[in-house]
């Protein structure tokens, strides 16, 4: 009998994007046989006691038949999933005396199988992170985890694929050896579509560029097989490359929502996401009774591309208005709230009108003005306020297309526009900001000045165009980029000139290609 005996096993929890070390403590004392878990465990939690119990006797082990009390410690925070399986099985094992005690600064997390091998976590690098934090040197994780984790020189990452081999690394009969910890730098890597595949389309390939550069959103409004989706798909590749924090937030995203592949480290390829027009708002945004990211979050430190905008629900759209602006999503439950960024850069496209044509060279459109209205009208006016660039795609000549030369390759243009963000970095740090885009209303003045002919250009398009106080801004901080491709200090004249050209909708022109 194991009665009076008590054990401690570290384990590491994950809520959103918040890891927090979780304490496992068992204590057998004298009584009727009974498993009792406290310590705010939900369901998923509870039905470790079934795992663990079956695990322990098909691993040939003892279950201890006395009154258990398993707490899992601190008291007040929710405990989520199948994580603990493991920590509450070494626990048992520990406070029974079947195992030596263990560490203090050693975690476990990972779900038990009936027949002792451990399956996947969600959260890894997140569970990482809180462990280096509260001074844990050794992280023990599912197999297809841990090299996700083992990004941390100061923490020893171990890969565990059975409890077997676990039990026999704790006793020092077969001692396992710690992952090779992988340096940052040795992971960069680009995306795979090259700009160089697309031919012709200067004016397409120029916005791009200029949204690139500024971190603007962007609207292709072009026929059908213009190639809007083709130019969009390569906008990642010629963003700057993920630093290494900015890496550790996407991963650490991908992570919790259960979508990194097993063996996978950091992502290192700024992230693409292209959500289809019948998503849903929550699968837009997040949700869900354990919060998980959504498409926006996914698309954190990357591109949200949202085509054939105008079929998407109205109430997904206007969600999207408030993380635009803010650039994080904050959901509230019970447990808590749940904050994920959603820092990306939003690039749509539609086609002109429903049929598609309007405008177009040689084909010609079947549609009434009422239904072109209608179709345009499904894209509320503030969403379209908050897209700097809208950017008529037009069909891409024969001649262009047939030629065996493609345009600029995306490393030409990455070059260029690191060149861009290098110059806004140096203006706007002290603001603490990183690109034209996201220069708030109160710095405009100070941050975009422009000559005394600029200043009267864009005066005179504000009073003819009818523009928005909003869509002023827009200019000015695309107008701002446009001036730091150029290299110029000051927002000349054919600047403000080439930011007004992209406010097509504003204008409500009809096309006249
Ligand atoms: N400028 C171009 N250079 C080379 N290929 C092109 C170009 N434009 C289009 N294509 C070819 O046409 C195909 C369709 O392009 P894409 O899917 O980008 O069109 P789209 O504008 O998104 O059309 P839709 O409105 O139907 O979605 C591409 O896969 C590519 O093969
Ligand atoms: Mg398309």
């Amino acid at each position: 009998m194991y009665w009076g005996m008590f054990a401690k096993v570290e384990s590491m929890g994950v809520y959103a994007l918040k890891g927090f070390r979780v304490t496992v403590e068992v204590d057998i004392s004298r009584g009727l046989p009974q498993f009792e878990l406290v310590g705010l465990p939900d369901s998923a939690v509870k039905e470790s006691r079934d795992r663990v119990r079956s695990a322990i006797k098909n691993l040939g082990f003892e279950f201890p038949v006395s009154r258990i009390t398993l707490n899992l410690a601190p008291a007040d925070l929710r405990k989520t999933g199948p994580v603990y399986d493991l920590p509450i099985l070494l626990g048992l094992l520990s406070a029974s005396g079947q195992i030596p005690p263990l560490s203090e600064s050693a975690a476990f997390a990972g779900e038990l199988s009936l027949d002792g091998s451990i399956r996947p976590v969600q959260g890894a690098l997140t569970m990482a992170l809180a462990a280096r934090e509260c001074g844990i040197s050794e992280l023990f994780l599912p197999a297809e985890n841990a090299a996700e984790a083992a990004v941390l020189p100061e923490l020893r990452v171990y890969a565990l694929k059975t409890v077997s081999e676990l039990l026999q690394h704790l006793t020092n009969a077969h001692l396992l050896s710690p992952m090779e910890y992988t340096p940052f730098e040795s992971l960069i890597s680009h995306c795979g579509l090259d700009l160089s595949d697309v031919h012709g389309q200067p004016e397409a390939r120029r916005a791009l560029e200029i949204a690139a550069s500024g971190g603007h959103n962007l609207l292709f409004i072009g026929a059908p097989g213009s190639g809007k989706s083709m130019l969009a798909k390569r906008l990642p590749g010629i963003l700057p490359p993920l630093t290494q924090a900015e890496s550790m937030e996407t991963t650490q995203i991908y992570s919790v929502a259960g979508k990194l592949d097993a063996g996978s480290r950091l992502l290192t390829v700024r992230p693409f996401r292209s959500p289809h027009h019948t998503v849903s708002s929550t699968a837009l945004t997040g949700g869900g009774a354990i919060p998980r990211p959504g498409e926006v979050s996914l698309a954190h430190n990357g591109v949200l591309f949202l085509d054939e905008l105008p079929e998407f629900q109205r109430s997904a759209l206007e969600i999207l208005r408030q993380p635009l602006e803010d650039g994080k999503i904050v959901i509230s439950r019970a447990a808590g709230q749940a904050t994920f960024p959603c820092n990306m850069m939003l690039v749509a496209a539609m086609n002109p009108c429903p049929c598609g044509y309007l405008g177009h060279p040689t084909r010609s459109c079947s549609c009434t003005p009422s239904a072109v209205d209608r179709y345009r009208s499904r894209i509320s006016g503030p969403l379209l306020d908050r897209i700097d660039l809208h950017v008529n795609v037009e069909p891409v000549d024969y001649e262009s297309l047939s030629s065996m030369h493609g345009g600029e390759s995306s490393e030409t243009v990455r070059k260029r526009v690191i060149a861009a963000r290098q110059i806004q970095h140096k203006r706007l740090a002290s603001a603490g900001i990183s690109c034209n885009a996201d220069i708030p209303d109160s710095h405009l003045r100070s941050l975009c000045q422009t000559t005394p002919s600029a200043t009267r250009m864009l005066a005179t398009a504000f009073d003819r165009l009818g523009l928005s106080a909003r869509a002023y801004s827009r200019i000015l901080k695309v107008a701002r980029t446009i001036a730091d491709m150029a290299q110029s200090e000051k927002i000349e004249e054919p600047h403000i000139g080439e930011a007004l050209q992209y406010r097509t909708l504003d204008r409500n022109v009809t096309y006249h290609f």
